[in-house]
């Protein structure tokens, strides 16, 4: 569905009630390191105006020892938003959560599905599913120390270990400290041979056994992400899960948000990728900007605004080109959005 067609009314996909649908993770935005920010947040916002917002991951030691205002710094507007912490000792990750609490976050994450090097060195991240008494101790200091749902974003195993068995044995492990809330990346992490980008194609996805999850955990939300990318397999998808956590599709055609807002919950808003535009220039691209960011590092999340219009290839180039000029305002983000068709 273009931008314009989604003006003109709710597609087939939207349940007959038109009824919003229920709980509190139907759709999710998947938390993505050097994507999420909260930049990038605010704009999802705009979008998706019921949809969860994720952090990047913030590993436990860098909130601890660095710039912890900075890490978990977010926009008023982010509401419901969650921190994503990477982490393996129940100390370090306890103290986290208590900052996220204390900072205003709505729920606090445990990574334990990235497979890169870097991660897998500190110990945390997909490798700890193989570790699943150690994660649960995490998750029991983290629940004691805050009043934030703690939740677990994982993979369906790690290699060696590509079976509903462990799937199920890792999570009843994490039920057992408490967790009653699963995003599942649905396929295996490879801990070795494979790149985390090829880590995100290469293994095949496999829905089936999040779906069986959730038949033998009826109790647990479960959290399907990993490779969705169109209306109709994300209402496909809620017919069974209790949320979808979209993550690629989402920031590559943030439009597909503002369709989903409308799919899932009846929104209609906003109007057009114009009107996100102007709303988010002056609600926080304005402010930000004035407060020190740089139009750069808000203006790479909005390069797929367009995408599938005509002009959408000049409105990347534009953004690509001015906005790293030094003191560039939102003026460059206008000027770029007045050269395509639908702006007159
Ligand atoms: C650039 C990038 C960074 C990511 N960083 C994180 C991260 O910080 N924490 C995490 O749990 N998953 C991370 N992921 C994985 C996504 O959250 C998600 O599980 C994955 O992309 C599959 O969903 P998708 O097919 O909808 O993109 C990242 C993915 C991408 C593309």
């Amino acid at each position: 569905m273009n931008p314009a067609e989604a003006r003109q009314g709710p597609p087939a996909a939207l349940p007959a009630s038109g009824a919003p649908r229920a709980g509190t993770h139907v759709l999710c935005v998947a938390p993505m390191m050097a994507w999420t920010d909260r930049h990038c947040r605010a704009f999802h916002r705009v979008l998706a105006p019921h949809a969860r917002l994720y952090t990047e991951m913030v590993t436990a030691d860098a909130l601890l020892h660095g710039p912890t205002a900075r890490l978990l710094a977010f926009d008023p507007s982010e509401h419901p938003v969650a921190l994503q912490l990477g982490g393996s000792e129940p100390g370090a990750l306890a103290r986290c959560a208590r900052l996220a609490e204390e900072r205003g976050f709505d729920e606090v994450n445990l990574n334990v599905g990235c497979p890169s090097p870097r991660v897998q060195r500190g110990a945390f991240g997909a490798c700890l599913m193989l570790e699943p008494r150690r994660v649960a101790g995490c998750l029991a200091a983290m629940r004691e120390a805050c009043a934030l749902p703690v939740t677990v974003k994982c993979r369906l195993g790690v290699d060696g270990h590509d079976d509903y068995p462990f799937l199920r044995d890792f999570v009843g492990a994490c039920a057992d400290a408490g967790v009653a809330t699963f995003a599942v990346h649905a396929r295996i992490a490879a801990l070795t041979g494979l790149s985390p980008a090829q880590n995100r194609t290469v293994p095949p996805l496999d829905y089936g056994r999040v779906r069986r999850l959730k038949q033998e955990f009826p109790h647990l939300a479960v959290v399907l992400n990993g490779g969705l990318r169109d209306t109709a397999c994300v209402v496909g998808a809620l017919a069974w899960a209790d949320g979808v956590m979209v993550g690629r599709g989402a920031y590559r055609n943030p439009w597909w948000l503002a369709e989903l807002e409308l799919a899932l919950f009846g929104t209609h808003l906003p109007a057009g990728p114009h009107a996100v535009l102007e709303r988010y220039i002056a609600d926080y691209a304005e402010p930000a900007l004035a407060d020190g960011a740089r139009l750069h590092d808000i203006a790479r999340h909005l390069l797929g605004l367009f995408n599938g219009m005509p002009g959408a290839r000049a409105w990347r180039r534009h953004l690509s080109e001015e906005a790293r000029r030094r003191g560039a305002g939102v003026e460059v983000l206008e000027a770029a959005a007045n050269r395509l068709p639908e702006a007159a």
